[in-house]
């Protein structure tokens, strides 16, 4: 009959012991909730070179692609004339070819950094 009792007073132990804890950790949780909403709530403020209006991109994405356009042309036009007229253009050529593939990497560049994935 003891025993029976001792159990029964073990049983009715762990019951209160349980909820007594599940009772502790809610006001924990919801601490921690809070904590975190201080972090997520809190406005992402963007970086300048984020920050820069469509319009304004696309104008510097044109005005980088229209010189590009035209050192390209200029890179072809004196690689037909030094190639199939043999005119001595080679370093006008180099040079033309040199800034079309800088200005074609910087465009580029730019252009992922803005644009991708769109
Ligand atoms: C239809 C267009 C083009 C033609 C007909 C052309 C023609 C030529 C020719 C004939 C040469 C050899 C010159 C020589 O060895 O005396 C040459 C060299 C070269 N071209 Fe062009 N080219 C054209 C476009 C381009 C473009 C768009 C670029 C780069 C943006 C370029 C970059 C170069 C470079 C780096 C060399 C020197 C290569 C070397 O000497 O080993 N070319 N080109």
């Amino acid at each position: 009959m003891l025993s029976r009792c001792l159990q029964l007073a073990m049983v009715a132990l762990l019951v209160f012991s349980a909820s007594w804890t599940l009772a502790e950790d809610a006001p924990a949780e919801s601490a921690g909730i809070e904590v975190m909403s201080a972090f997520t709530s809190a406005e992402v403020k963007e970086g300048e070179a984020v920050a820069i209006s469509d319009k304004t991109k696309y104008l510097v994405m044109f005005l980088m692609g229209v010189p590009l356009l035209l050192l390209l042309l200029a890179t072809v036009v004196l690689g037909v004339a030094m190639g199939v007229y043999g005119k001595p253009v080679f370093v006008a050529h180099m040079v033309c070819a040199g800034l079309s593939m800088t200005l074609a990497t910087a465009h580029a560049v730019v252009g992922l950094v803005w644009f991708y994935p769109f």
